[in-house]
């Protein structure tokens, strides 16, 4: 049984660290702390998809840098499930601004810039969904159980 506080969210991996051959290395850091990936993908970004995805920063003096940045090359998109997942991901990643973000989070260890702020994670539950929504289908998303938390049934039949 999923326990209350379990969440999806999303992330994704903007094009400078996927250009930079970081994708492998911040999955492993989502896996280790033993997080979900039900769904993942490279998406070249519509300037559509990218205005949606950070609607709430329109009016921001740094919109079109970030929707430039994050259309310039290839994103790679996850759904990320666990307990509190939201938090956790925001967590690993750090805060927004580099120079802020403390060393052993994935943006303070490998972000110096804060548009090319190596990835993006949803702030809130409700702005999970309506991000998942720009970036997956319905049928895109997996569910399954990693086997720590799958029940195991012994039979005797050989
Ligand atoms: P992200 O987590 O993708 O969400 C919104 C993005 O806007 C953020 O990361 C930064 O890349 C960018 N951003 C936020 N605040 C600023 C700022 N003050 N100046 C420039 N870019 C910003």
């Amino acid at each position: 049984m999923k326990p209350q506080n379990y969440q999806r969210t999303l992330a994704f991996l903007k094009p400078d660290a996927v250009v930079r051959g970081l994708m492998g290395e911040i999955i492993t850091r989502i896996e280790r702390k033993a997080l979900l990936i039900t769904a993942l993908k490279l998406v070249q970004l519509t300037r559509e998809q990218a205005e949606r995805l950070y609607e709430v920063h329109r009016n921001k003096p740094f919109f079109e840098k970030l929707v430039q940045h994050v259309t310039s090359g290839p994103i790679l998109a996850m759904v990320i499930e666990g307990p509190n997942a939201v938090q956790t991901v925001r967590n690993l990643a750090g805060k927004t601004n580099p120079f802020e973000a403390a060393p052993g989070t994935i943006r303070g260890d490998y972000a110096l810039d804060i548009t090319k702020n190596i990835i993006h994670a949803s702030d809130t539950p409700e702005n999970a969904e309506r991000e998942i929504s720009i970036l997956f289908q319905p049928e895109e998303i997996v569910e399954y159980a990693k086997p720590t938390e799958q029940k195991f049934s012994f039979s005797n039949n050989a």
